[in-house]
């Protein structure tokens, strides 16, 4: 065997300690990298089960939050709900957003009724539309009280 042929059962000499830690450097580096590339992709595709959505049925409010003729915006699921304490105390829920252009209304106690400030959109509180640009009426809700709580459900 002549010198210049390398001798393959000759033991390798060990990595050094600051080339393994190179190593390591740059394996996590490509690992997060690609975790940080995929992670948002994999949660884009497999959204959360929204449910929230499928509510049919919320406590809105206590009754003492609400005053007679006074109004409270709720959620609902994942829109926007209003609920009413007429000035007899009667209380009345509806969709919050206005069948014009998906505004939210808003109680005015002054008119007593629904206000929808985009277009100056009225409302009766039958949520029957009165005034202005809405086309429809308000999409009304069930009202019960349990206790304290008052309790809106979808019909
Ligand atoms: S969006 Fe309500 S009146 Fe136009």
């Amino acid at each position: 065997m002549d010198s210049a042929t390398p001798n393959l059962n000759k033991p390798t000499a060990p990595v050094p300690a600051r080339r393994r830690f190179l190593d390591y450097l740059l394996g996590t580096g490509v690992v997060t990298t690609l975790a940080a590339i995929f992670y948002p992709i994999i949660r884009f595709m497999s959204p959360p089960e929204i449910v929230e959505a499928m509510q049919n049925s919320v406590v809105a409010a206590k009754l003492n939050e609400l005053p007679p003729n006074s109004g409270k915006i709720f959620k609902f699921g994942n829109k926007p709900g209003i609920l009413v304490r007429t000035a007899a105390g009667e209380l009345k829920a509806f969709s919050a957003v206005c069948t014009h252009l998906d505004c939210i209304v808003q109680y005015r106690s002054e008119t007593k009724q629904i206000w929808c400030a985009c277009h100056n959109g009225q409302y009766n509180l039958s949520g029957q539309n009165i005034g202005g640009p809405p086309p429809r009426p308000l999409e009304e809700f069930t009202v019960n009280t349990r206790g304290d709580d008052i309790i809106v459900t979808r019909a």
